[in-house]
């Protein structure tokens, strides 16, 4: 019997509710498909860091990369512990040191979901540069808090991550639609986007079958609202892909069925799993997150560790509920999660 090692990390708020109903359905798939599944669950949070002083242990990286894959919930308590700390201190550096350059989101309209824009076709697949762009860090303030201030925020685009994300890109669209859309913001910024709007244009002379089109970051935000059937796979940089994914997911009819994969196609690096979005601390403690993403994120790791027939019975379950069941009003995590264990 095949055996994963996963380390869980529930993270803060609505984190804890979603990873607990992630992993219900995981211990469930593996019991119904034989295979076996070892959760070590780390408390590493805003929590961990008001205790400890830090968001993980020193070695916390080193530790994770004893697993196979990680399952996330969502990190963040920002009553409590700055966002600039709580994110840079746990999820950041696991996708950074983990080098885990891919980050990738589908966006599909669920049976019996409705969106807010009514439409029924709406199927795309975000992959968004995961380690680096505008989220380098690298940058600085001077003068703070006087009114000389002048704060820096260094974007860093280099060839090969740009490249490499974009032969992702192509390689996904190669097994979808054939159709990649290139993300920039090229007429405005000078150096960054002009390099990536060349190597798009290089990298696509591998991939001749691949229709390739440029958008802009804005036109391409309401393309995907007014024609989002002329979109299949995009491909988009760290920020960007950020935003876009947010978008997607309020397409998709809410932020708790958006999921995601940080990939390192590399098998010997633990890739990690999380929904696309946050602790909501707005409904956190009141039951009523909608652990799609998460279970959906579950799903994907299933099939990142080549257990393929479990993640394709989990989507297929979580479906066949949205289908049948109001999810979007009133249900309960508990009631979607044990809905969803019920008909896989
Ligand atoms: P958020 O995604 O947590 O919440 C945005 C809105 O969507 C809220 O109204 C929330 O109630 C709703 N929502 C989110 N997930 C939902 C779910 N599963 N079911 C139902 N409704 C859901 O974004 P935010 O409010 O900007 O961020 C809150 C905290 O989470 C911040 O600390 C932020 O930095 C952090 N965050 C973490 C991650 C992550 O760890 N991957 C991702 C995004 C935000
Ligand atoms: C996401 C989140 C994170 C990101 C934040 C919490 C740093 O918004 O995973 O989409 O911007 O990558
Ligand atoms: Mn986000």
């Amino acid at each position: 019997m095949k055996s994963y090692q996963v380390a869980v990390i529930p993270g803060d708020g609505i984190g804890v509710d979603v990873t607990k109903a992630a992993w219900q359905v995981l211990e469930h798939s593996a019991k119904r498909f034989d295979f076996a599944l070892n959760g070590k669950w780390f408390p590493w949070s805003c929590e961990y860091y008001l205790e400890h002083g830090e968001m993980m242990p020193k070695n916390g990286i080193e530790t994770l990369s004893q697993f196979n894959a990680v399952l996330l919930g969502a990190v963040g308590w920002p009553e409590k512990v700055a966002d600039s700390v709580s994110l840079h201190g746990l999820l950041l550096p696991i996708r950074k040191q983990f080098d885990l350059y891919a980050n990738v989101r589908p966006h599909r309209l669920l049976a019996g979901v409705e969106g807010p824009l009514r439409k029924s076709e709406f199927d795309i697949l975000c992959i968004r540069e995961n380690t680096e762009g505008e989220y380098s860090g690298a940058g600085g303030r001077i003068h703070q808090g006087t009114p000389a201030e002048v704060a820096v925020e260094t974007s860093i685009f280099t060839r090969r991550g740009v490249e490499r994300i974009l032969r992702y890109g192509f390689e996904m669209a190669q097994k979808r639609s054939k159709r990649l859309a290139s993300v920039t913001k090229s007429n405005a910024q000078k150096y960054t986007m002009v390099m990536w709007d060349e190597v798009t244009e290089e990298v696509a002379r591998d991939y001749p079958d691949v229709t390739v089109n440029r958008y802009h970051i804005d036109a391409i935000a309401a393309r995907m609202v007014m024609n989002p059937e002329t979109l299949d796979v995009i491909v988009a940089s760290n920020l960007f892909g950020d935003i876009l994914t947010d978008l997607g997911a309020a397409i998709q009819g809410g932020l708790g069925y958006a999921a995601s994969a940080n990939l390192n196609p590399d098998p010997t690096v633990p890739s990690m799993f999380e929904p696309v979005h946050g602790s909501a601390p707005d409904i956190a403690g009141q039951g009523i997150a909608n652990p799609v993403a998460a279970i959906w994120s579950a799903a994907m790791m299933l099939e990142h560790l080549g257990e393929t027939t479990a993640a394709r019975a989990i989507l297929e379950a979580v479906e066949t509920v949205t289908a049948q069941q109001q999810v979007n009003h009133g249900m309960k995590t508990t009631e979607i999660t044990a809905a969803v264990i019920a008909a896989i």
